[in-house]
């Protein structure tokens, strides 16, 4: 086998940057034995030259001008590992403009400039890769594009983002209230960098219109996305869920109905018995429906330095390989499509209800459901006075409809305030 050096330029050496370049220094040989290919990173911009960066190789060029680096004629491929649209954005086209491939973690800008950047690597018949940007160390867009290439599939649903996952099961599990356990995602370095992306549900939408995009040709960005996140679940909507035999998880959900594809990021409460209810932490899973193959699941850490760096290596490798043999893989041109308008999914609820606790106060409260046509399933009081909660898992019902119901609930005397809404997913 032939022996190729291809040199790296790297930006960004945080989280991921850092445990890349440990992880290839450690696989440096293994990677020379398997392909031929000597990887080497030359050169790393950071925004902080300032920064203590123990380990780090002093043969490799540090600078703050990661246009320089893309610039450089002794650098043959890019990494991109710094996140945020700007100047990612910038850089990553100046990169396929050289002809350079580029390798990236950053859903952000895939969500929101994919479909150019995805063109422009096209041109330019040169990688654009980007194992990393959805669930982490999982290898779900290598699979979707190569292995299920030919699955008429037709629904993918799944736990994209660590953060959340990982505040979820330590409330659940250990009774640690949100707010700590968002802290320790970020000290884990599972967060982004404004974790608002992550509890808001962005980051997993971002993800779920990258899926759409890889999985169904799908012209969809993330403006197209519907998103909520779980800065609203309480510990008692946590509690409540485990009693009922649930967990609460977010889920991305990227769906076929007729002609119609629903690309959706929300909460919700999962039986014990469905796969996804029991992976935890850091964990992520995606489940796949096709026709052909019917279902599958990838699991594995969907955050965390070295499980991203893994699926970035994959990555950088496949391109290194397509750069020496002078070929690249392109994305198909994505199509428009129509999206499921939203109100029009039928699902049970979960609805909590903070109220007076007096006589005939469950009555009026119950009588708004019933007005609206829709049927409870189950019913428990929680608290007293004041503090009294009413929490209603509903038959299934149009979101429409139970929306009308809310506002008709947040207009009652006896309502002091509507605490969580969430979906309940069936097994
Ligand atoms: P970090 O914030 O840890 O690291 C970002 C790096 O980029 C830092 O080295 C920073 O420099 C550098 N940087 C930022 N802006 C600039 C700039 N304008 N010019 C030069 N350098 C810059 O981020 P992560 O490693 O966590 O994430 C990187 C990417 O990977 C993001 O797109 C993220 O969404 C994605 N990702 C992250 C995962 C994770 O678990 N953390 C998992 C999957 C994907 P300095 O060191 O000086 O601050
Ligand atoms: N912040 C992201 C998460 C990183 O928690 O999933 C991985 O994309």
């Amino acid at each position: 086998m032939g022996e190729s050096r291809i040199r790296i330029g790297l930006l960004g050496y945080g989280t991921v940057g850092s445990a890349f370049v440990d992880l290839l220094e450690s696989q440096k040989s293994t990677i020379l034995s398997r392909t031929g290919l000597e990887l080497v990173v030359t050169h790393i911009a950071v925004s902080d030259l300032n920064k203590d960066r123990p380990g780090l190789d002093t043969q490799t060029v540090l600078t703050d001008k990661p246009s320089e680096v893309i610039e450089n004629n002794e650098v043959d491929l890019v990494v991109e590992l710094m996140g945020g649209l700007l100047p990612a954005r910038d850089l990553v086209k100046a990169a396929l403009e050289k002809n350079k491939p580029v390798i990236t973690a950053n859903k952000e800008l895939l969500s929101k400039e994919g479909k150019y950047l995805f063109m422009l690597a096209g041109e330019r018949n040169v990688d654009l890769l980007f194992e990393a940007a959805v669930a982490g160390g999982i290898p779900l867009i290598r699979v979707l594009r190569e292995s299920l290439l030919g699955e008429p599939v037709e629904k993918i649903m799944g736990i994209v983002n660590g953060t959340t996952n990982y505040i979820l099961s330590q409330m659940e599990e250990n009774g640690m209230p949100y707010s700590e356990a968002l802290l320790e995602a970020q000290k884990l370095g599972y967060a982004e960098s404004d974790p608002t992306a992550d509890v808001s549900g962005q980051d997993a939408a971002s993800k779920a219109a990258i899926i759409a995009m890889v999985a169904f040709g799908a012209d969809v960005s993330l403006d197209d996305v519907l998103f909520e996140g779980i800065q609203n679940i309480s510990s008692a909507d946590v509690a409540f869920a485990s009693r009922a035999g649930c967990a609460i998880k977010l889920l991305a959900m990227i769906s076929k109905h007729g002609h119609e594809l629903e690309v959706q990021v929300y909460p919700a409460l999962l039986p014990n018995s469905h796969p996804l209810s029991s992976v935890r932490d850091s964990f992520n899973a995606v489940f796949v429906e096709g026709t052909a193959v019917d279902s599958l699941m990838l699991f594995g850490r969907g955050a965390g330095g070295m499980p991203t760096a893994s699926a970035v290596l994959g990555d950088v490798i496949d391109a290194a390989l397509n750069l020496s043999n002078k070929t690249y893989r392109g994305m198909e041109d994505l199509k428009e499509v129509s999206l499921l308008p939203s109100g029009e999914q039928k699902s049970a609820y979960y609805v909590s209800v903070q109220v007076v606790d007096e006589p005939g106060v469950l009555a009026t409260v119950a009588l708004v459901f019933a007005k609206s046509d829709i049927s409870i399933q189950t019913m428990e009081q929680e608290g007293m006075g004041r503090e009294a909660h009413l929490v209603f898992i509903t038959h299934e019902v149009e979101e429409s409809r139970l929306e009308d119901a809310l506002s008709q609930l947040s207009n009652l005397s006896c309502v002091e305030k509507l605490g969580t809404v969430i979906r309940v997913l069936e097994a």
